[in-house]
C-alpha cells in the first residue's frame, strides 16, 4: 500500500533521466523555434529578450518546481492531484480548478500548435523535394503564403499531424518518448549550428546578435511585458498542468531541483541559438525581423536552398523540428487523458481518440484561420488562431502559474513542500520563499494588471 501510494496508475518514468528527457521534450518544440525569434522579432529585439530571460528565472524556475512538486505528491492527474492535496491540508477543494483550467487550457493550445506543428510537416517534404534550392527571398515568402491560402492543404497537414499524435499517445507516454528525444534534440541542435555558421559566413552574424542583446527599452512597448511572460510559461510548458502530469510519474528520491536546471538551461540555449541563427539569416538576406509566424518558413528553407545538399539537411531539419512538435504535443494532452482514464476508467485508447477528435475539430477554426475565414475576427480584430493562442498564453498560463505559486507558496504545509524539494538549509527557504511569495505571484500579477489595462480599457 505504501509502494503504491508513490507510485501513479498510469505508469511511471523508468528513472529520473526519462523524466529530465521526457520534461526537455515536452519543453522543447515550436516554442523554441518557430514562436521565440518571431515574437522576439516582432517586439524589437534586446529589451523584450531581457524581459523573457528575467521572467524565465524569476517566475518560470519556481513555478516549475512547485508545478512538477505537486504533480509528484499527487502522483494523479493534475485536476484529482490538486483535490488530493487540498484535502489533505485541509483546503477548499476548489484548487482542483487550476487542473480543470488546465486540461482546457491543454486542448486549446493543442488545437492550435498541432495547425503549425501541420506546416512544419509540410515543409519536410517541401524541402526533400528541393522546391527551394538557389531561390530568393520573395520566391520563399511568396510560397508560404500561397500555401496558407490553400485551405485543403492546411488542413490535410493538420489532421496527419494529429493522427499520428493520437496514435502514439494511445500507447502510453513512455514508449519511444525516450529514443526520439534522446536522437532529435542533439540532431536539432547541430542544424541550427549550421544555421549559425551560414550567417556567419553571410555575414549576417554581426547584426543579429546586436538585435537580439542590445537592449533598448524604447523600442519595447508595454504590451510586449505580457507577451514575454506569456511565452516564459508556454516555452517551459508550465501553468496548465502538462508538467504536473509528468511529475506525477517522476520516481521517487530523484532530485527535483537538479532537473528544473537541466530542462530550463536547455530549453533557453535551443531558443537563444535558434533566434541567434534566424536573425543572422535575417540581416544577411536584407530580411524584416518583423515579419510575423511566417519568419521560420522564409529564413530557414532559404539559407539550405543555398547550401550545398541543402534541400537534405532542409528536410531533416524540419524532420527533427516536426519530432520537436510532437513531444510537446504529447504532454499537451496528458492532463485531460489521465483524467478521464481516472475518471470513467476507461482505456487510454478511447480516451485518447476522444480527445484528439474534439482537439481536432477546435483546430479546423485555426486551420481556416490563414484562408477561408481570415475576415472572420469578431473579438478585438483577432482571427480564430490570434483569439486561442492569445486567450492561453495572456491568461490561462501567467493565472494558472499565479494560481500554483499561492497555493504552493501559501496553502501547503511549509514542511512538506520543503521535504519534497528538499530544501533543508535556513537561506535556501528564505530564497524559496521570496520568489514563491512574493516575487512570481507579485511579478505576474503586476504585469498581467498593467498590460491588460492599457491593452483593453484604454
Ligand atoms: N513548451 C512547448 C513549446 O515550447 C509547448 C508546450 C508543450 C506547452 N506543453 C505545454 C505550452 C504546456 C504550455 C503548456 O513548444
Amino acid at each position: 500500500m505504501a509502494e503504491n501510494q508513490n507510485r501513479s496508475q498510469h505508469g511511471m518514468w523508468s528513472s529520473g533521466t526519462l523524466f529530465v528527457l521526457a520534461a526537455v521534450g515536452s519543453a522543447v518544440g515550436l516554442g523554441n523555434i518557430w514562436k521565440f525569434p518571431y515574437i522576439t522579432g516582432d517586439n524589437g529585439g534586446g529589451a523584450f529578450l531581457l524581459v523573457y530571460l528575467i521572467c524565465i528565472c524569476l517566475i518560470g524556475f519556481p513555478v516549475m518546481m512547485a508545478e512538477i512538486m505537486l504533480g509528484r505528491e499527487g502522483r494523479m492527474s493534475p485536476i484529482n492531484s490538486l483535490l488530493k492535496l487540498a484535502r489533505e491540508s485541509n483546503r477548499s477543494s476548489k484548487w482542483s480548478w487550476i487542473g480543470w483550467a488546465g486540461t482546457v487550457g491543454g486542448i486549446i493550445i493543442l488545437s492550435f500548435y498541432a495547425v503549425v506543428a501541420g506546416w512544419i510537416t509540410y515543409y519536410i517534404f517541401r524541402l526533400f523535394s528541393g522546391e527551394f534550392v538557389n531561390t530568393d527571398a520573395e520566391v520563399v515568402s511568396s510560397a508560404f503564403d500561397l500555401f496558407l491560402k490553400d485551405p485543403w492543404q492546411v488542413f490535410l497537414w493538420f489532421t496527419i499531424f494529429m493522427a499520428v499524435t493520437v496514435f502514439v499517445v494511445a500507447r502510453g507516454v513512455n514508449k519511444g518518448l525516450e529514443l526520439a528525444i534522446r536522437i532529435c534534440m542533439p540532431l536539432i541542435f547541430v542544424l541550427l549550428i549550421v544555421l549559425l555558421v551560414y550567417g556567419v559566413a553571410q555575414g549576417g552574424f554581426w547584426e543579429g546578435f546586436k538585435f537580439m542583446f542590445q537592449v533598448d527599452f524604447s523600442k519595447l512597448k508595454l504590451n510586449g511585458l505580457l507577451v514575454a511572460m506569456g511565452h516564459a510559461f508556454f516555452t517551459l510548458s508550465i501553468g496548465m498542468g502538462a508538467i504536473m502530469a509528468y511529475g506525477a510519474y517522476m520516481p521517487q528520491g530523484e532530485s527535483l531541483k537538479s532537473a528544473v536546471w537541466i530542462i530550463v538551461v536547455v530549453d533557453t540555449v535551443v531558443a537563444l541559438v535558434a533566434g541567434l541563427a534566424i536573425f543572422s539569416i535575417v540581416f544577411a538576406d536584407g530580411l524584416s525581423p518583423a515579419q510575423g509566424p511566417g519568419l521560420l518558413f522564409v529564413t530557414v528553407p532559404l539559407a539550405f536552398g543555398d547550401l550545398p545538399l541543402g534541400s537534405i539537411f532542409g528536410g531533416l531539419f524540419f524532420l527533427f523540428v516536426a519530432f520537436a512538435a510532437f513531444t510537446s504535443a504529447i504532454s499537451l494532452t496528458e492532463p485531460a487523458l489521465a483524467y478521464f482514464v481516472e475518471k470513467y476508467n476507461v482505456s487510454r485508447v478511447v480516451v485518447a481518440i476522444t480527445i484528439g477528435f474534439i482537439t481536432w475539430v477546435l483546430g479546423i477554426g485555426s486551420v481556416f484561420s490563414f484562408n477561408l475565414l481570415s475576415g472572420f475576427t469578431p473579438v478585438f480584430g483577432w482571427t480564430i488562431f490570434d483569439f486561442f493562442d492569445k486567450i492561453t498564453q495572456w491568461f490561462f498560463l501567467p493565472l494558472g502559474g499565479l494560481a500554483i505559486a499561492i497555493l504552493v507558496g501559501y496553502f501547503l504545509p511549509k514542511d512538506r513542500v520543503w521535504s519534497a524539494l528538499e530544501i533543508n538549509s535556513s537561506w535556501a527557504q528564505i530564497i524559496w520563499k521570496a520568489l514563491i511569495c512574493v516575487i512570481a505571484p507579485v511579478s505576474i500579477a503586476v504585469v498581467f494588471v498593467l498590460t491588460i489595462v492599457q491593452h483593453f480599457v484604454s
